[in-house]
């Protein structure tokens, strides 16, 4: 077997797309508009979205710290971010000058702790991202309501929730921002490149300008009007996502068929705890993630699954809290966020992504459940 953890599809369509663009060659466009293909992938993402704007960036990184330095984060502030999520969360406000400050997360859902996300407010308090986890979306009214009551902006890390939705609405429509990444391993995938969605449309101007060195057209000038830097999309990754932004909703569908098939398989083992959707939300099925009783377990079952092929994966094993240069930076210890912390003992995620057939979920479901009842 091999199976990945999650895989990029693509076919001729994109491939066709890609080639169209290198034949008529016009490759980027250094305005701050954009190029016809990134122009066209913004109205359509944002579409989809259900917004009213959409920027594309380089990287889910880049549409993070771009929407920081687009709401004015600046030295000194302080965020608050999740520890449990990729890096880029809380580098994003590190490479600002700001301080992440780490909130804890629901034992049950992984996301954001409203609860903890008020308690670690303080005067320097300047936004939150709370980071919808494996696809399934934070509970953006208590989050908002907590922001509100401060006046302070919510910007969605949406990178790992494309389609995701909370009672209708979708992840990337809930904040003043929403930012996506379309990196290999994702839902949609164009290669390096991210997206920017909101309802705001001087933020989007501010962000297509800070996107190009903070240009801005000037009767026939290009001026510099703020700072800014290179964080373009080019048009070859735009033309890829069109196509692969077409095909979501069937992306989208697959993982659901795949996720109930490995639900139902699953369902009952003792000393498995299963990812769910709550009332009101739906899940994209970006990761299927698993709570094991034990770290011993857990890595167990890994190496297992590892073994015979299949990518099962801890997401993530030293929260971001942990990591060295937080660490340092911030005299962090173990024991800040306990629950946490004990969820990176204690998830795995295992493959459900959209390449996988229902033998595939089969096969990888019975190899769970196989190697588990040796181990008990
Ligand atoms: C939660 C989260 N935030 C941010 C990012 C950053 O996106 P990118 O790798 O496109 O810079 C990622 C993905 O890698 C992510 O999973």
């Amino acid at each position: 077997m091999n199976i990945p953890i999650n895989k990029p599809v693509f076919d001729d369509e994109e491939i066709m797309e890609v080639v169209d663009v290198l034949r008529r060659g016009i490759l980027t466009n250094s305005l701050p508009e954009g190029g016809p293909k990134v122009k066209l992938f913004e109205r359509e993402f944002a579409a989809f979205i259900g917004v009213k704007e959409a920027v594309a960036v380089s990287s889910g990184t880049a549409a993070l710290c771009l929407s920081l330095m687009a709401l004015g984060i600046k030295q000194g502030d302080e965020v608050l971010v999740p520890s449990l999520t990729f890096v880029a969360t809380a580098n994003s406000v590190l490479l600002l000058g700001g301080k992440p400050v780490f909130v804890d997360v629901d034992p049950k859902t992984y996301t954001m702790d409203p609860t903890d996300a008020e308690r670690k407010m303080t005067s320097r308090t300047k936004a939150i991202i709370p980071v919808h986890l494996y696809g399934l979306m934070a509970d953006m009214d208590s989050i908002i309501s907590v922001a509100e009551r401060r006046g302070i902006p919510v910007v969605e890390d949406a990178a790992q929730a494309h389609g995701s939705q909370l009672k209708g609405r979708k992840a990337g429509s809930l904040g003043v921002a929403g930012c996506f990444s379309f990196y290999p391993s994702k839902v949609m995938a164009t290669g390096e490149g991210g997206m920017i969605t909101t309802g705001d449309s001087d933020l989007a101007a501010s962000l297509r300008s800070i996107r190009t060195h903070g240009q801005e057209v000037v009767g026939n000038e290009l001026l510099t009007a703020r700072l800014g830097a290179n964080f373009r999309m080019p048009e070859v990754e735009a033309a890829v996502g069109l196509v692969q932004l077409r095909k979501l909703p069937k992306f989208l569908e697959v993982r659901r068929r795949n996720a109930k098939i490995m639900s139902e398989v699953l369902d009952g083992i003792e000393g498995l705890e299963l990812p769910f959707e709550p009332e009101g939300y739906v899940h994209n099925w970006y990761l299927y993630t698993v709570k094991l009783c034990s770290q011993r377990i857990r890595d167990k079952l890994q190496e297992a699954l590892n073994l015979r092929g299949i990518g099962a994966t801890v997401y993530y094993r030293t929260p971001v809290h942990l990591m060295p240069l937080y660490r340092r930076l911030f005299n962090l210890e173990e024991g800040l966020l306990p629950v946490t912390e004990d969820l990176s003992r204690r998830l795995l995620s295992i493959p459900v992504h959209h390449g996988m057939s229902e033998e595939d979920v089969l096969m990888v479901a019975e190899a769970i459940k196989k190697t588990l009842a040796e181990l008990a």
